[in-house]
């Protein structure tokens, strides 16, 4: 056996690492079902197992990658051959609610719809929410800086982490589990692991910021007939609805009507509308609040803003409504290509920015095809981008899809990060100077290059 392996083994006992049989029934990620293949998985109790897991690779100098929920989009958890996993789902305690100071301290491993449901029993909301809630785990969230469909009104991860404690390339244990929102003693380290993609640290701890559960939720799924409107509608309630929009997700009709083919989801309204907008506002009132919804929405129709609304009657009606927009399965096809893609751009440019696409992909593959979709209101759109034939074409789908930002200021990854999929765009996203900066932090924190190596920074 490897030496590392023994000693890991030796140090952690035989229950906390696993490998060879047991580690290839482990599917590689969401998106991938083939076994996973790596040196060993340590699946740590606590922060102290993590420390010293790192300590034992540190001296051998072994590669580990760390894994929460696998949900991630660009294969930043996903093992190479030669690496250990570092796997936190153990770690799923939440130790403490405390409903006074509207925190929570929670493990990493938590999932992240757990924590949604717990502290939701006691009033309380976390609001980062995304599609992938009954899998991705807090400790991966922070990691990637996660967003979702509730950005506009809170913020991404970023926001919501007050403290949190992680574990460096050498076994270091740096606590900052701060319950403040104001804490200016010096620089906010704690930053610096956020979004870092599992590069500078593992995460083990987390404090996160609380809000109250909303009282009344109001939704409606709408269509418009043009991008200008779509954008109208979402500054007209974002005033209008005094901050309690919390959700704005447009769909353009190619994803629309390949989400709701037969078979798939059921079309709740015509399929030819150009945009759809899945428009969700939560507030303290049920009555006023509906009432003011529902008048802003007929507001809207005499103005043609919109041009369809479908009003869900039941939690289970608008379950179905958030399908169409959060379960894209039916468009993941088995045997073909299909990249999904995470931008940010200026809302103004976004509607010339999909033409250009569509006019490359036409230009490069008469018969692809791109779905496009996004949160729009944070400047983020999601485009699965299918070719229509086989072969490894991501890399020609790559250079369809970004040198369009360049000229917008736009951003190669919104929220989904750089994981390996996107190291060699990352210079077109940031100055020269900042991705120095970058290195010079790893090279400062991980000068073995261990954690996570060749995530975000080339190796
Ligand atoms: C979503 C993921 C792909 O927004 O980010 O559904
Ligand atoms: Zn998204």
């Amino acid at each position: 056996m490897n030496n590392v392996v023994s000693e890991l083994i030796d140090k952690l006992g035989e229950e906390l690492v696993i490998s060879g049989e047991a580690l290839a029934q482990r599917v590689t990620s969401f998106w991938d079902n083939s076994p996973t293949t790596a040196l060993a998985m340590v699946k740590p109790r606590n922060t102290q197992d993590v420390s010293v897991a790192m300590r034992i690779c540190h001296d051998h100098g072994q590669p580990v990658v760390t894994q929460g929920g696998l949900t991630g989009c660009v294969a930043g958890a996903v093992a190479t051959p030669g690496e250990v996993i570092i796997s936190l789902e153990r770690m799923n305690g939440i130790e403490e609610i405390d409903a006074q100071g509207s925190t929570a301290t929670v493990q990493a491993g938590v999932i992240l719809q757990n924590l949604q449901q717990s502290v939701a029993e006691q009033g309380l909301l976390f609001p980062l929410d995304l599609g992938a809630r009954g899998s991705c785990t807090i400790g991966g969230n922070v990691a990637t800086n996660a967003g979702g469909i509730n950005v506009l009104r809170y913020g991404m991860m970023r926001n919501l982490v007050l403290g949190l404690e992680a574990v460096t390339a050498d076994g270091t244990v740096i606590s900052s589990m701060n319950q403040m929102l104001k804490n200016n003693a010096g620089y906010d380290t704690k930053q610096m692991f956020i979004g870092s993609e599992g590069t500078l640290g593992i995460v083990t701890r987390v404090i996160l910021k609380l809000y109250p559960q909303p009282i009344s939720c109001n939704s409606a799924l709408v269509a418009t007939n043009d991008f200008n409107n779509v954008t109208d509608l979402l500054n007209t309630l974002q005033r209008d609805l005094a901050g309690t929009l919390s959700a704005y997700e447009v769909m353009w009709n190619s994803y629309f009507q390949a989400v709701t083919v037969e078979g798939a989801h059921r079309a709740p309204m015509s399929r030819d509308y150009p945009f759809y907008v899945m428009i969700e506002a939560e507030g303290a009132d049920i009555d006023s609040d509906t009432e003011r919804f529902n008048r802003l929405l007929e507001k809207a129709f005499e103005d043609d803003v919109i041009v369809d609304a479908v009003i869900p009657k039941s939690e289970a009606d608008r379950r179905a409504l958030w399908e169409i927009r959060e379960n894209f399965e039916a468009i993941l096809p088995e045997n073909e290509p299909a990249y999904l893609y995470d931008v940010s751009l200026p809302i103004k440019d976004m509607h010339d920015y999909v033409d250009k696409v569509l006019m490359g992909l036409e230009r490069k593959w008469p018969r692809g095809v791109c779905y496009v979709l996004g949160h729009v209101a944070d400047g983020n759109l999601h485009l699965f981008m299918k070719p229509g034939e086989i072969g490894a074409l991501h890399s020609d789908s790559d250079a369809i899809v970004y040198p369009p930002l360049q000229k917008v200021h736009g951003s190669v990854s919104a929220e989904h990060g750089i994981g390996t999929e996107k190291v060699n765009w990352l210079d077109s996203s940031r100055s020269k100077e900042d991705v120095a900066i970058m290195q010079l932090l790893k090279g400062a924190l991980d000068p073995k290059n261990l954690l996570n190596p060749g995530r975000v920074l080339k190796a």
